[in-house]
């Protein structure tokens, strides 16, 4: 009665509770996550879907983690929100969820949520944004804003010009439309079998979105009766797919630290090594921003992922068992999937990029467990390098002298920024690719080896080694590093080393001491105190595994 009586007050009639499956709709919309603001809309699909096929649909709000205005970086905030979409999927009585989400943190949050909990869950992102169009031209979201920043600094373009781009870029509701950490998330959740095949790439404002959300709201009522779990479409072959996947879509460097947290929580053991080692062969097949030319709209055009990966499927480098959300295997739900023209998604026998172009993971004296590199953002010539280090203990201490026209460094140094890990930050920020020194710029110079712990937009670009880890915080080697020492970076042999001989190191080892704590208390202290490093996905120690979804005691 008194789970009933309280819910009538919403106007439901006491023929809902008549035993049929209860839909719980996440919805993370918030007008402080703009990219996230129109999923109410979308949760109206979802409902409509749920009723039609026998399901009781019933709306929450969870946190939303919006790229562009948490501070100090939405990362931080990720194991939050996914503990709160994992608490409240446990605590209501549903029988299943859909998860609405769109930017960056939000999509993988929700996945690692609802797979701690087990209950059948489909996800719905919510869209990328229409193509940006200013002056004729196609503009991206995070790709252009640094562009047009660069041209209102050297005065290209006047401040009301940068006003009227900034509308232009953001025409409509959704998510960044270049292939940055949204995009490659929402495919990512694609490629995993966790969402409808064709609903990543749909805009947010086409009305097939909306007809998506409405297939998803309908088939979690099927899921709830077969009982399809995540813990059965999460599996490693599905994890091997997403890591394909990632390197044929040309995503971003940010799904290596996602999917490994989502893979710890359903207990499938992804390793770093496997980012590289199972994407030897696959070339990168989508010519999208910020590797290529063309956005979300035209991949939607061009067949979306279904079309990506029954090529990959063809050319024998995907796994076609797994079963995903549509209760079809991965074979199955692309056996009719359409590759419109051949420029924005290439085909096997001419690809974008060829094979093992993609995201290297590099070993050695410097990040004993591992250090990313996105190679089609790199140089080529910077792939193997030796250079002197100049080392900054924090990004900000970086940008201080970032244009002073004295500063220390040639084209050959290898800039290394350190205590921007999970822990050293906190919360490890897109900070990784800071903007080259000014002399440097002025005298022509366009790219330079960065080290650091810390991320990068998947909107980036440049030669920069990235999630470093142990992070410097935590006692990682790059605490280690002193002015001058040589480094030597050799991605084709996956490698990075401080050319500084052991027993120097294990001196300066003696004389490191550890940052004071600076978070006594608040989410900020539980994080630093239980946050895991980059290489195991940055996730809170306690948080890893399935909790399942029995509650043990009621509340009456
Ligand atoms: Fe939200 Fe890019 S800022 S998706
Ligand atoms: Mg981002």
């Amino acid at each position: 009665m008194v789970y009933r009586s309280w819910m009538r007050n919403q106007g439901f009639g006491h023929e809902v509770f008549d035993g049929r499956p209860v839909i719980g709709i996440a919805t993370s919309a918030s007008e402080l996550a703009p990219c996230n603001a129109h999923l109410t809309r979308v949760a109206e699909a979802v409902k409509r879907g749920v009723w039609q096929a026998g399901g009781f649909p019933l709306q929450f709000p969870t946190m939303a983690t919006g790229e562009t205005l948490m501070r100090p970086t939405a990362m931080l905030y990720r194991n939050l929100m996914a503990m709160e979409v994992e608490e409240l999927i446990r605590a209501n009585p549903l029988d299943g969820v859909v998860l609405l989400s769109g930017c960056d943190k939000t999509t993988p949050a929700m996945l690692m949520g609802a797979a701690s909990v087990d209950l059948p869950a489909v996800m719905v992102t919510g869209g990328p944004m229409l193509n940006g169009k200013y002056r004729g031209q196609d503009v991206g979201s995070g790709t252009h804003v640094w562009k047009f920043e660069e041209d209102l600094k050297t005065g290209r373009m006047t401040e009301e010009e940068c006003f009227f781009a900034e509308g232009c870029m953001a025409r409509s509701n959704g998510h960044c439309m270049t292939m940055g950490t949204a995009s490659t998330m929402a495919c990512l959740a694609e490629a995993l079998g966790m969402q409808l095949p064709g609903s990543a790439a749909w805009p947010a404002v086409d009305s097939r979105r909306m007809e998506t959300a409405q297939a998803a709201g309908q088939r979690i009522v099927r899921m709830v009766e077969e009982d399809l779990r995540p813990s059965h479409i999460l599996t490693r072959e599905a994890f091997e797919n997403a890591v394909r996947v990632n390197a044929a879509i040309g995503g971003s460097t940010n799904a290596v630290i996602h999917l490994t947290a989502i893979a710890g929580r359903v207990g499938v053991d992804l390793d770093l090594r496997d980012f590289d080692d199972l994407v030897r062969a696959v070339p990168t097949l989508v010519n999208l921003m910020p590797s290529g030319k063309y956005l979300m709209e035209d991949f939607c055009y061009a067949g979306g992922l279904p079309a990506v990966m029954a090529e990959l499927l063809r050319g024998g480098l995907l796994h076609g068992d797994p079963v995903t959300v549509t209760g079809r295997t991965v074979a199955e739900n692309t056996e009719h999937a359409e590759r419109v023209g051949t420029d924005v998604i290439t085909g096997l026998d001419a690809p974008f990029q060829p094979a093992g172009t993609g995201i290297a993971v590099l070993r050695g004296n410097l990040c004993p467990d591992g250090a990313v590199i996105k190679q089609s953002a790199a140089s080529p010539h910077l792939l193997t390098h030796r250079g002197p280090a100049r080392v900054f203990d924090s990004p900000e201490s970086y940008h201080e002298v970032a244009d002073d026209p004295d500063l220390d460094v040639d084209e050959n140094t290898v800039i290394v920024i350190r205590n921007a890990g999970p822990k050293g930050y906190p919360g490890m920020p897109e900070v990784s690719n800071v903007p080259l020194p000014a002399k440097l710029l002025k005298a022509g110079v366009t790219d330079m080896v960065r080290i650091c712990d810390g991320r990068m937009s998947g909107t980036g670009y440049g030669t920069v080694v990235l999630h470093v880890a142990p992070e410097a915080a935590v006692g990682g080697p790059l605490a280690l590093v002193r002015d001058g020492d040589p480094v030597v970076l050799d991605v084709p042999r996956r490698t990075l080393r401080l050319d500084v001989d052991d027993a120097e190191l294990a001196r300066r080892r003696q004389e490191w001491k550890a940052p004071a704590e600076r978070h006594t208390g608040g989410y900020t202290w539980l994080y630093t105190q239980h946050v895991e490093q980059a290489d195991r996905g940055a996730d809170f120690g306690f948080l890893r595994g399935s909790r399942g979804h029995e509650v043990p005691r009621d509340s009456h």
